[in-house]
């Protein structure tokens, strides 16, 4: 079962090792990624290969459209976690336009349990009504909405406590806002970053 992608991940490990003997070697002894990137689930969107980096320099949290709620207990610990003992440097909030999460928050359909889940998108949408629905092209509307869940998800962030106690402590951890094209496989920085409380 699944023969190719154990092959693949013999493969791998072996083009690892023969570009650096001892890659996996200084893996095992610790992790000490710069930063924490909170993205959507979607295939489409691996965090390690958009901004080119190995193992051991992404700490990585993805649920289905980028979301950090802060009462998710999951998000919250990969948070501590990263802030508090891996002492990230910078967190990036990441979401893509075409998010079909973020679609399906809005499009009145009922799927279950995810609608429960997206809750928090139908609020970003509220909030926004006005001007959301000046963009007449659906598709340019849902990419807004895109980019202000990202900002609302930002807020979510910097406003935890473990991001405001790390920044009370004079701890520097910067929380950023990015959208990935899965059109270009380019990232937009939103440039709303926030580096204080
Ligand atoms: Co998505």
């Amino acid at each position: 079962m699944l023969d190719h992608l154990k092959a693949n991940n013999r493969a791998w490990a072996q083009r690892k090792v023969s570009a650096d003997a001892g890659f996996f070697k200084r893996l095992v002894g610790q992790q000490a990624p710069e930063y924490l990137w909170i993205g959507c689930s979607d295939s489409r969107v691996p965090a390690n290969e958009i901004v080119d980096l190995d193992p051991g320099e992404l700490f990585v949290h993805r649920n289905v459209a980028n979301l950090a709620p802060p009462q998710d207990a999951n998000y919250l610990s990969v948070l501590q976690f990263a802030v508090d003992v891996l002492k990230v440097k910078h967190i990036m909030v990441v979401g893509h336009y075409g998010c079909g999460g973020v679609a399906a928050a809005v499009d009145g359909k009922r799927r279950g349990l995810v609608d429960h889940w997206l809750h928090p998108i139908r609020e970003v949408y509220q909030e926004n009504r006005q001007a959301l629905e000046a963009i007449t092209d659906l598709p340019a509307r849902l990419d807004r909405l895109c980019e202000l869940n990202v900002i609302r998800q930002m807020r979510n962030v910097a406003s935890d406590v473990f991001v405001q106690d790390a920044w009370a402590r004079g701890q520097e951890v910067s929380v950023h806002g990015w959208v990935y094209s899965l059109a270009t496989g380019l990232v937009t920085d939103l440039n709303v970053t926030i580096h204080g409380p």
